[in-house]
């Protein structure tokens, strides 16, 4: 491909109207309505991320204000005529648009210049305006300096302040400003705006991988324009996702599928050869733990209910059904516990390939591992049957598993009894034996109104056999006595 006269995405495609701005619909529409009812603030406060547009509207709105054609007319666009104003400002040849870059013009010197030029009226324009980037780097004394200027400038100056660190601009400077707050750019604006990129520059493109660019840039155009234009120069007028993974050393969904399918069948020989022929394919380990650690993520997110393709990367039903069916979120959790921390011991370890190997040997067993949670249910459990002698149904552990395999913790009928079981396993507080029985009892009471099935119907007659003697309040050794082969010494 000729490289002559080649102008990067980011430059070539700087917004030059206000309806060009993609993803800042609310800011964009109340400097459009303050233009055209003509109440223009002295001064103005553009924050939010980087990448996502400060320069470039403070940039369209300095040519709003300064265009032939009016400023409720907005500037010209690149389409029509540009008047001698909107061309003069464009190419930085304007003398009434200054842009000053705060970072290296932050002392208060350079404020004090400002404030001497200030009082020079516009030259061909109706506003001097000044484009201060970044303007969280100035100084206190350059601020200071400012203060006065920007509170009561002459009628024909117009401030713009561009910062993506809001909260250190000083509080006095904010009250003078009009602020806009910047967002990140929604992921499906971004592959829209590349998808007119690509169509405009004669490029073809699966929507698959610009989506993936638009997700790898978070929020921000100028990073999407970057990875874009690294892409479009080794994809020759074709932008494939195969190719991205392949050039860019990306973990393939193809490949991680393979590798929890694995996992979910506790086939860690097989989980390990994956992994040693992601490896070896060029992946860098770095990398690698990253996309697995996003790819349990979505596993976990999917369990819960998100199906955005934005949020989970790719289309719900192109994740593995197996690794779906098999774990539940307990599960989930614990996998991206594994890898994220994983990822933390890399940058201390001997050798990050132990680390990542003990994390996949960790990962195929995990639908065997067990919570803390579910094991201190399953003690509580096995005290609720001692206590009780309700050995029915297998006890404890037939139901701590039952949790496993299930997305909601507990089902609705079991809360009560769950609640009870939280109760009986203060074995050092002063709750009475009494009050969780009766709690038992009640709750089977409801269970078997609502025609669930009871199994330990058998507690009333053994309560009672147990209450019996007044004077002798039930303690536990009162009830472990009442149950068959128990001994107290
Ligand atoms: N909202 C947006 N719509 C379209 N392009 C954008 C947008 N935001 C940023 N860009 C692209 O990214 C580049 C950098 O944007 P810029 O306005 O300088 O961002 P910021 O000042 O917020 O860091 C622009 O040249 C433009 O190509
Ligand atoms: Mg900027
Ligand atoms: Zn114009």
């Amino acid at each position: 491909m000729a490289v002559t006269g080649y102008e990067v995405t980011a430059s070539k495609y700087r917004p030059k109207t206000f309806d060009e701005l993609a993803g800042q619909e609310f800011v964009v529409s109340t400097i459009k309505n303050s233009l055209t009812s003509g109440h223009i603030a002295h001064a103005y406060l553009f924050s939010g991320p980087r990448g996502c547009g400060k320069t470039s509207a403070a940039r369209i709105l300095a040519r709003s204000l300064n265009c032939e054609k009016g400023a409720e007319a907005g500037p010209c666009s690149g389409d029509g005529e540009i008047c001698d104003n909107c061309r003069a400002i464009s190419q930085g040849a304007s003398m009434d648009v200054i842009e000053i870059d705060g970072a290296s013009n932050n002392k208060v010197d350079e404020a004090r210049q400002i404030i001497d030029e200030v009082l020079f009226p516009p030259q061909s324009g109706r506003y001097k305006v000044y484009i201060i980037d970044e303007v969280h780097m100035l100084t206190n004394q350059a601020f200071n300096a400012l203060l006065k200027t920007i509170e009561e400038p002459p009628h024909y100056i117009v401030f713009i302040f561009a910062t993506t660190e809001l909260h250190k601009v000083p509080a006095t400077i904010k009250s003078r400003c009009q602020q806009f707050n910047f967002r990140l750019i929604p992921i499906e604006t971004i592959q829209e705006t590349l998808k007119k990129i690509c169509a405009d520059k004669g490029i073809e493109a699966e929507d698959d991988a610009l989506f993936w660019i638009a997700r790898e840039s978070t929020g921000s155009m100028r990073d999407a324009f970057t990875l874009f234009d690294q892409i479009a120069s080794f994809s020759a007028g074709n932008i494939r996702s195969d190719l991205i993974r392949e050039k860019l050393g990306i973990t393939g969904l193809e490949k991680l599928n393979a590798l929890a399918d694995a996992c979910a069948v506790n086939d860690t020989p097989a989980a390990f050869a994956l992994t040693d022929e992601i490896l070896s394919g060029g992946i860098a380990l770095e990398q690698f733990v990253i996309d697995l650690t996003g790819f349990y993520r979505s596993l976990l997110l999917l369990k819960n209910g998100v199906t955005r393709e934005s949020i989970l990367g790719y289309r719900p039903a192109l994740f593995s059904a197996k690794a779906l069916e098999t774990y539940d979120s307990i599960r989930l959790e614990q996998a991206l516990d594994i890898l994220l921390e994983c990822y933390r011991n890399t940058r201390y370890s001997i050798s990050p390939r132990f680390e990542l190997e003990t994390a996949i040997s960790k990962l195929a067993w995990l639908s065997k591992w067990v919570s803390p949670f579910e094991l201190k249910e399953a003690v509580d459990n096995a005290r609720i049957a001692l206590t009780t002698g309700n050995f029915s149904g297998g006890g404890s552990t037939a139901q701590a598993s039952s949790y496993k395999n299930n997305s909601t913790p507990a089902p609705k009928n079991e809360a009560p009894t769950a609640r009870v079981n939280a109760n009986a396993s203060n074995f050092g507080e002063e709750r009475s034996l009494a009050d969780a029985f009766n709690e038992r009892i009640a709750a089977n009471k409801n269970s078997s109104s609502s025609n669930e099935t009871t199994t330990d119907d058998a507690d009333v007659p053994m309560w009672n056999s147990i209450n019996q003697d007044a004077k002798n309040p039930p303690q536990v050794e009162n009830v472990l006595s009442k149950i068959p082969g128990t001994v107290i010494n």
